[in-house]
């Protein structure tokens, strides 16, 4: 097959819902149809025996939540794809914008009964900054859900997003019928009983759909038919993949139903690995030399080995086992020796991949989120985004002979990106800063657990932080006054720790020469 053949029938995406709609579920009914487990169920069993698919950490399972992203690789109806799972905690947030850098697609699930919630919100933010192709799917249909017109209605003001019904239940809750799929005039019977849900070819006026699901539930459904096919936008491909129309289907996970159809969605519409902005140039994905980019770095998978893992978005080409890539930023060769897709805790090494595709590739500590790796050429994929950390925490070592430890420990779980390390211009003390707060939780387990340094956080009062630039003379002069709230990040950036706005706004207009920027300006 060419390569452009290949590149083609890739689809990446990620499931971006707020927790407990149900995506654990969904990815698993995924993962049964791509056959890459037995029996659906599988997951949960597992997660029965303590641990589930994507949970590597101790930690997760302690706190019973998703913490790290997990990539899953699988096949379905002739395509190849990449599910970025993200974590649903939204105090691990920093990871998930991260992993939707590295998607084509998302999608965007519902739960029928709570309707659009503050998770989702955040995610489709970014979704719309960099315009991601959305399919909606509105789960949970077996339970007494909300009316799906006021669902969609919600959406489109909510998410911002056009809605276009791919499929209109019929019934809900316990007298749930099942789905009409509005392209092919099919009904799609609901049983919870797998195997038994039948699909007929029915016109919407057919008699056979009343005896099937009642009059009542039929007139209802009739009603909403005409709404959607006479008073919506139909599909449009153009809107959709602009980011601007959302195809909506309805089903329920656990069941099983509704998920073919959503996979079936991916293939048929969702776009192919998509050209991608570096800083010199558009790098389309059919070229043939080979690039990628690295999007989340991740440590302990496997905990019987001390491991570090880089996970790479191929954007361009593909590679071969073996082969010797540019790791740009530090202009060393690398062999690829081993890459690996994943079935989350399973890890394949393969021998072959295309743009599109998510690979782990061992990483001795060399690595850094947002690296480039090319055939030769030059260049930084962009759009990776930093975020400023909004909490802060002074590391005091509990035993002062593991120091080396703890220092080894701060540097590497930094260039994971979980958390941002600083070093204060007025004390000795390692200063940490992350998004949200269950990651000081996570430091201090992983620097016990993995490192062997107990810590102490103090946390810091802080009110904003800001990244100083500009004159080079005045941000000395700048770090002499604010010694005790100064700091430096780790790209030796001067920043500020601000205790309340009045400070702030007092600095800001005593140096007006310099900039005070609230995101990391490295
Ligand atoms: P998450 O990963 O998004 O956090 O959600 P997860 O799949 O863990 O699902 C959250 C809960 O919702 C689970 O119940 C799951 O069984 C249930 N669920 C998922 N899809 C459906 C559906 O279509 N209909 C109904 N009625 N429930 C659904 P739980 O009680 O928290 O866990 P469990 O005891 O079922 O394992």
């Amino acid at each position: 097959m060419s390569l452009a053949s290949e590149i083609s029938l890739r689809r990446t995406f990620a499931i971006v819902s707020h927790p407990d709609a149900g995506k654990t579920t969904l990815t698993e009914k995924f993962l049964w149809y791509g056959k890459v487990i037995r029996e659906a169920g599988h997951v949960r069993a597992k997660a029965n025996r303590s641990y589930t698919v994507s949970d590597w950490m101790k930690i997760e399972q302690q706190r019973g939540i998703s913490v790290s992203s997990s990539v899953l690789n699988f096949p379905f109806e002739g395509c190849y794809f990449n599910l970025v799972d993200t974590p649903g905690h939204q105090d691990f947030c920093e990871d998930t914008y991260r992993a939707l850098t590295a998607v084509d697609a998302a999608l965007v699930l519902i739960d029928s009964v709570n309707g659009v919630e503050r998770q989702t919100i955040k995610l489709m933010d970014v979704c719309r900054m960099r315009k991601t192709p959305i399919i909606t799917f509105i789960n949970k249909m077996d339970l007494d859900g909300r009316d799906i017109l006021e669902l969609l209605d919600e959406i489109e003001s909510v998410l911002q997003i056009q809605t276009c019904p791919f499929t209109l239940p019929i019934g809900y809750g316990k007298s749930f019928k099942g789905v009409y799929c509005i392209a092919d005039n099919t009904f799609h019977m609901f049983n919870k009983e797998e195997g038994k849900q039948e699909i007929l070819q029915l016109n919407v006026d057919d008699p056979k759909l009343v005896e099937l699901c009642g009059e009542e539930y039929i007139k209802e459904f009739k009603g909403r038919y005409d709404v959607v096919t006479q008073a919506m936008e139909p599909f449009d491909k153009e809107k959709y993949l602009a980011g601007k129309q959302s195809p909506v289907f309805f089903g329920s996970a656990v069941n099983n139903f509704g998920v073919r159809q959503l996979l079936n969605a991916f293939a048929n519409i969702s776009p192919p690995p998509m050209p991608r902005e570096s800083d010199i140039r558009l790098v389309q994905p059919e070229e043939n030399k080979f690039s990628a980019f690295v999007f989340k770095i991740q440590a302990n998978m496997d905990p019987k080995h001390r491991d570090r893992t880089a996970f790479l978005r191929i954007c361009s080409g593909s590679f071969e086992r073996g082969n010797k890539v540019l790791h740009c930023r530090t202009g060393r060769e690398i062999r690829l020796a081993a890459p690996t897709s994943f079935l989350a805790q399973d890890k394949e090494v393969i021998d072959k991949a295309y743009a599109g595709d998510i690979v782990g590739i061992n990483d001795p500590g060399l690595f850094n989120i947002g690296d480039t790796f090319t055939e030769g050429e030059k260049f930084k994929f962009a759009g990776i985004p930093d975020f400023a950390p909004e909490f802060f925490a002074r590391v005091t070592l509990l035993n002062p002979l593991k120091s080396k430890q703890m220092g080894k420990g701060l540097t590497q779980l930094s260039e994971e990106g979980a958390t941002q390390l600083f070093s204060a211009l007025s004390s000795a003390l390692p200063v940490i800063g992350v998004v949200g707060e269950l990651q000081f939780d996570v430091l201090k387990h992983r620097l016990e657990n993995e490192y062997g340094a107990e810590v102490h956080l103090d946390k810091i009062p802080v009110f904003c932080a800001r990244w100083l630039s500009g004159d080079n003379k005045k941000q000395e002069e700048f770090a002499k006054e604010y010694k005790g709230d100064c700091m430096h990040d780790k790209h030796g950036n001067l920043v500020c720790l601000f205790p309340n706005e009045y400070r702030l706004n007092l600095a800001v207009k005593n140096y007006s020469e310099l900039e005070f920027s609230a995101v990391n300006a490295q």
